[in-house]
């Protein structure tokens, strides 16, 4: 066998070109788009993806042209938030695939729209014996291709919904260098922000700028009466973010339309209510977001 020392040059696979070429496609991709921003919690089901929509549904309100990289590639949820299904038709064009193109022409591009069926799960596993960083590669690579391969055109945005776990953002990281930041998102239960809190450890410790942490499900508002009450127990979010030196920014309440507007209601909730409690908290969310790319 050889060594890398007997080789010439790449050995005549051509390895070094090709390695060289993927790059330049995902950075001609990516120049193209003015900020990055990851949305990820260390937790899943606190509402990342439901606020990354409705993020990007304010941003689009306000004229900005917006993208979202689903990079739950286990549990995506991006396409059926935007109204995309994957009955969609992929169409190839410029060496790339054009992104579906949701609710307010927000462009996305998701797990879901290759897969064949709806109900079709990602068997990382099927083909082989796995081991945990085989996964972590196939993971990575498929981020790398639905990033370079899509042709997002000229965006403001990019939003990328994460996986639950705090460690994706590494693989994120590696593939976009220039990440203008990462949102954090908690509800207010004490195992959530235990889980959340080690993910901005992390990220300050890696050097990845936290744009803030959103308090999702805040509070919840009567749709009869319009009072508001708590949800959970716990109220040290704004504690939480004094400790770990990074901006409360957002305390958005629970909505029950939330979950009843996306795909079948054919529109996202901040467009449908946003002078409702928690579309007037999105937005000011946003300009926390807005506010902190462009000081
Ligand atoms: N502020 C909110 N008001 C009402 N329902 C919400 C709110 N935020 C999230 N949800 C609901 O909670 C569930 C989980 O949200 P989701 O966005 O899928 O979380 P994650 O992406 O973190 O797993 C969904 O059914 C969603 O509709
Ligand atoms: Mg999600």
């Amino acid at each position: 066998m050889k060594t890398y020392d007997d080789l010439e040059g790449d050995g005549g696979s051509n390895i070094v070109e090709q390695v060289v070429q993927l790059g330049g496609k995902l950075r001609s991709r990516l120049d193209k788009i003015k900020y990055k921003v990851a949305l990820m919690s260390g937790k899943g089901g606190v509402g990342k993806s439901s606020i990354t929509a409705n993020v990007a549904s304010c941003l689009a309100d306000r004229g900005k042209r917006v993208g979202i990289l689903d990079a739950d590639l286990n549990g995506p949820s991006i396409g059926h938030l935007l109204g995309v299904g994957n009955d969609a038709q992929l169409k190839m064009k410029d060496g790339g695939v054009d992104p579906g193109i949701g609710h307010q022409g927000i462009r996305i591009m998701s797990m879901d729209m290759l897969l064949k069926t709806a109900d079709a799960p990602v068997m990382w596993t099927e083909a082989a014996d796995a081991t945990a960083v085989w996964v972590s590669t196939m993971e990575s690579t498929a981020i790398r291709e639905l990033l370079a391969d899509t042709n997002w055109g000229e965006l403001d945005y990019l939003l990328i919904d994460m996986p639950p776990g705090s460690d994706r953002i590494d693989n994120i990281r590696a593939l976009i260098p220039e990440l203008a930041g990462v949102v954090e998102i908690t509800i207010p239960s004490p195992l959530s922000q235990h889980i959340v809190a080690k993910s901005i450890t992390k990220n300050n410790k890696m050097g990845v700028p936290v744009i803030g942490l959103i308090e999702n499900m805040a509070t919840y508002i009567c749709p009869h009466c319009e009072k508001e009450g708590r949800l959970f127990a716990g109220e040290n979010i704004r504690e939480l973010t004094e400790k770990k030196a990074i901006p409360y920014i957002g305390k958005i309440p629970f909505d029950t339309r939330m979950s009843q507007t996306g795909r079948a209601a054919g529109n996202l909730f901040y467009a449908a209510f946003k002078n409702s409690a928690t579309g007037k908290a999105i937005a000011e969310t946003v300009d926390n977001i807005e506010n902190f790319l462009t000081k």
